[in-house]
């Protein structure tokens, strides 16, 4: 027979495990201290469970009364424990808020390299506002692919193999006998393949020439087709739609001139020059003193092109013009150097 375990005395020892558990919860600064607390007194090598282990020695109703106090205490400590924790819990995010706040209407640290906004590339810009224009003249919108066949870019222009204007544009081919597109234009026998007469069509992109980059030349550019075709098309017609370009694009009435220019997809050619607006006709470095411009390529679509296109050409005629946005950005932002369109310098974008 073991010792002989006396009612009384269990109970008192509830009582001081109670007592000593009070002191100690409230004591614990960290969850972890609490979990070694509920272990230590009530886990299963815990102190209740060896004071429980007397209990078979007690008559059963002495168990019973025993139990229910051992009960009730295991009961009080997890809701001690639990309500400690929240207490700890609670401070802790306390002090994060006090250290950590947020002024949402602190106005931002200026200059900062990582937080400036992003922007449009000027080309970017001007082609959008290029194309709000032309569209609220009742043109279309119209993209073509930056590798072109060469009957596209070429043949279907005008310009079969043996023509000594291919040697205008130095093309870059690839491999597979196809070609880097050197002009917008290619987008005009696209336009009339997907349209039939009358129609008017705008084709802006990206095009490529073989050429030895410096101040005022690039491999890659930027331009902005047009065409259209009706009944009695006329330079008439083409001068009167390049003047309500002009005068959205630059904000004024602008004066222009066309003189004759040699372009084997329209006949008559023309180059288009606007009065020079840096010094308003009176001559000036940009203008080297002469008062104009050279702005924009242009002429009256010839036959063949209309033919190759699939246009009767005894009831319809049409108008073609190709602009240049690079030079159109320089002259509005006074840029002397195209490079800077291509170098990627985030200086030069964050101008505009
Ligand atoms: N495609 C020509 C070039 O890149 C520019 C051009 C000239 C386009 C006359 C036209 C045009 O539509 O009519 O040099």
């Amino acid at each position: 027979m073991g010792k002989i375990v006396d009612k009384q005395e269990l109970i008192s020892q509830l009582q001081n495990m109670g007592k000593n558990l009070e002191v100690e919860i409230q004591k614990a600064e960290q969850e972890e201290e609490l979990e070694k607390i509920r272990i230590q007194f009530l886990g299963k090598k815990g102190e209740l469970t060896a004071i429980l282990k007397h209990l078979g020695k007690l008559p059963p109703d002495d168990r019973a009364e025993i139990g229910g106090l051992a009960n009730t205490l295991k009961e009080e400590t997890e809701a001690r424990v639990d309500s400690r924790k929240k207490e700890i819990a609670d401070r802790f995010f306390a002090t994060i808020a006090d250290s950590e706040w947020l002024d949402v209407t602190a106005p931002l640290r200026t200059p900062s390299p990582i937080l400036r906004k992003g922007r449009l590339h000027p080309i970017t810009q001007i082609q959008q506002e290029i194309e709000a224009i032309f569209r609220g003249m009742g043109f279309q919108v119209l993209d073509g692919p930056e590798v072109e066949t060469e009957y596209y870019n070429f043949t279907a222009l005008n310009t079969p193999d043996d023509h000594p204007a291919r040697d205008m544009q130095d093309t870059f081919w690839t491999e597979d006998g196809n070609l880097l597109r050197t002009h917008t234009s290619a987008i005009q026998i696209r336009g009339m393949e997907k349209n039939k007469p009358p129609f008017k069509v705008i084709g802006p992109g990206r095009v490529f020439r073989y050429e030895t980059v410096d101040a005022s030349h690039e491999n890659t550019f930027y331009q902005v087709e047009g065409m259209m075709v009706d009944k009695d098309i006329s330079v008439a017609n083409l001068i009167y739609i390049m003047k309500t370009f002009l005068r959205e694009i630059f904000a004024r009435d602008v004066k222009v001139r066309l003189r004759p220019g040699y372009f084997p997809f329209v006949e008559p050619g023309f180059e288009l020059d606007i009065n020079c607006l840096i010094c308003g006709g009176k001559g000036c470095p940009v203008c080297k003193q002469s008062g104009w411009v050279e702005l924009l390529p242009c002429g009256l679509v010839h036959p063949n092109v209309l033919r190759y296109g699939g246009i009767d050409t005894s009831i319809y005629s049409g108008f073609a013009f190709g602009l240049g946005l690079n030079r159109l950005v320089m002259m509005r932002y006074g840029i002397n150097d195209i490079r800077w369109f291509q170098n990627g310098d985030l200086r030069f974008i964050h101008q505009f």
